[in-house]
């Protein structure tokens, strides 16, 4: 889909379809009024019959508008003007476009984002809106043999802005817009994939195809032999029990100079969690091939950095593995010497995510990293606390959560800050080893990360826990994408603080 930003009135424009507000009660928006004044109050004489409230979810299609060059109107109700939240523009963009998509309509214009958000200039309106659109219109049909695409696409969409003043950023947002877009899909289309075709030699592949596609990214890949002379081995304790080889994949994004300290991304890749030995249970095991969802997001986010050109430096790290209950799986019971020299006591083999990052993040010290960010589908508990609503946010260091937290609300892929309390790591104790790899029922998104934190000292370091939101479960199961707008929200705003102040 082609996005373009044009300034001008609504009765000017040659369109197979304006799309323009209604607010409840009735009341028309500037573009819907100058509809209006140019049809002799044909839209006024409408909502005084009572076809549309204009309550939020509602909308009405309408054919030959007296006074028009464009072929339809889309009128989309909005709710109350005085109230809009971000939430509630996403809803209505996302309804915009479903409606138009049940018309005939192949392109058209778009006069939604002369709404009134609190806070929010016309940069966020419109790459919010480029984002949502892609969102709303992403399918994943490698696999369908029938039905593959609709009947008819729509190719583009021209987004308004008030004058010309505000052209110019208007393009710039199109183009961060279709940049994190195009993260995303990479994210979605990784994590859509089943496990018998994204395994981990898979994912060592995207990442070197990712470097191929951009000179600023270097990709390297370690094999086992490798990971096993550097010490890794809870990492390759969790990969034994699989037939399928583990890699170490580290992407090198350079957008700035090489003394900037790099931000260090690592994502969980267990490109399928069985639970290994302590098995899980068959209800739902589909959905454990959305365990690299983490990994995924790395990928989605360095694809975005480069593709916008990020005057930052960004280091991907992915330990990939599947989990499997294979003839030399590792035990309950078995101790484990990880690369940091701590020793795990193996309790639960299906607590694999934190066995495979605790080595990883080890590694990423030889970054020399700015602060670390590690992402992963870690723990259910996470699910119960928060839903999917928000992503499990725990850190050592306070600015950087705060940074997250706030990355979080400007780009709506928000994040929750849970506690790190001393309190917290006593429930891991093990009577064998430094450490137990489980910390019992009790807030288990949180002794993971104690888990982690073990491993983090050296730098600072925030987790993501994005077991509830990086994918939707049930009927309409699949990736989300998240939380590759927040992490690429925390790039930009990064390299905006590094700027001297104007
Ligand atoms: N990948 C799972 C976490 C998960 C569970 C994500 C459900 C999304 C939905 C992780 O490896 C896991 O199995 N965690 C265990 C940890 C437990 C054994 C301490 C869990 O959460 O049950
Ligand atoms: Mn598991
Ligand atoms: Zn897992």
């Amino acid at each position: 889909m082609e996005f373009t930003i044009k300034s001008g009135n609504p009765e000017k424009q040659r369109t197979a379809c304006l799309i323009v507000g209604v607010f409840e009660p009735r009341r028309l928006s500037p573009a819907a009024k100058a509809i209006d004044n140019i049809s002799k109050k044909f839209l006024s004489n409408l909502l005084r019959r009572g076809d549309i409230e204009g309550k939020l979810g509602q909308s009405l299609l309408l054919h030959n508008v007296p006074g028009l060059l464009a072929d339809r109107v889309l009128l989309i109700g909005c709710g109350r003007e005085r109230d809009l939240t971000d939430n509630q523009y996403r809803k209505i963009i996302t309804n915009s476009i479903r409606q138009l998509k049940q018309t005939g309509a192949m392109e058209a214009v778009n006069y939604l984002s002369e709404l009134n958000i609190k806070n929010r200039d016309y940069y966020w309106k419109i790459r919010q809106a480029v984002e949502t659109i892609q969102n709303t219109l992403y399918q994943f049909t490698e696999y369908k043999t029938k039905n593959k695409t609709s009947r008819r696409k729509i190719r583009k969409l021209v987004l308004s802005v008030p004058t010309r003043k505000e052209l110019s950023i208007g393009e710039q947002a199109i183009e961060n817009g279709m940049a994190i877009s195009k993260g995303i899909k990479l994210t979605m289309d990784l994590a859509n994939q089943p496990s018998n075709v994204c395994t981990p030699s898979y994912l060592a592949e995207q990442a070197k195809q990712l470097g191929k596609t951009y000179k600023s990214v270097q990709v390297n890949v370690l094999d086992e032999d490798a990971m096993t002379k550097l010490g890794m081995n809870t990492f390759l304790s969790v990969a034994r029990g699989s037939d399928e080889p583990a890699k170490l994949i580290t992407l090198e994004y350079k957008g700035a100079k090489k003394n900037l300290k790099p931000v260090v991304l690592v994502g969980k890749g267990v490109t399928f969690d069985s639970g290994g030995i302590s098995i899980k249970p068959a209800a739902a095991m589909d959905e454990m091939k959305f365990d690299m969802c983490g990994a995924a997001s790395v990928l989605g986010t360095i694809c975005a950095a480069a593709e916008i050109g990020i005057p930052l430096n960004i280091t991907g790290v992915i330990p990939a593995t599947e989990n499997m209950p294979g003839g030399s799986a590792t035990k309950p019971g078995d101790i484990i010497t990880s690369m940091s020299g701590q020793t795990v006591e193996i309790l639960n083999t299906d607590a694999e995510g934190r066995l495979i990052l605790c080595d990883a993040l080890t590694y990423s010290e030889r970054f020399n990293p700015d602060v670390v960010i590690d992402i992963a589908t870690l723990t259910g508990a996470c699910v119960i606390a928060l839903g999917n609503h928000a992503t499990g946010l725990i850190s050592n260091h306070n600015p950087l959560a705060k940074d997250l937290l706030n990355a979080g609300e400007t780009s709506g892929d928000r994040a929750w800050q849970l506690p790190l309390w001393e309190e917290y790591n006593q429930q891991l104790s093990s009577p064998f080893a430094d450490m137990a790899n489980i910390g019992g029922r009790e807030a288990g998104t949180i002794t993971a990360a104690c888990f982690l934190s073990r491993f983090t000292e050296k730098y600072h370091w925030a987790h993501l826990d994005i077991a509830g939101t990086a994918w939707t479960t049930g009927k309409n199961k699949g990736a989300t994408g998240r939380p590759v707008s927040l992490l690429v929200q925390f790039l930009l705003d990064k390299c905006n603080k590094n700027k001297p102040a104007a």
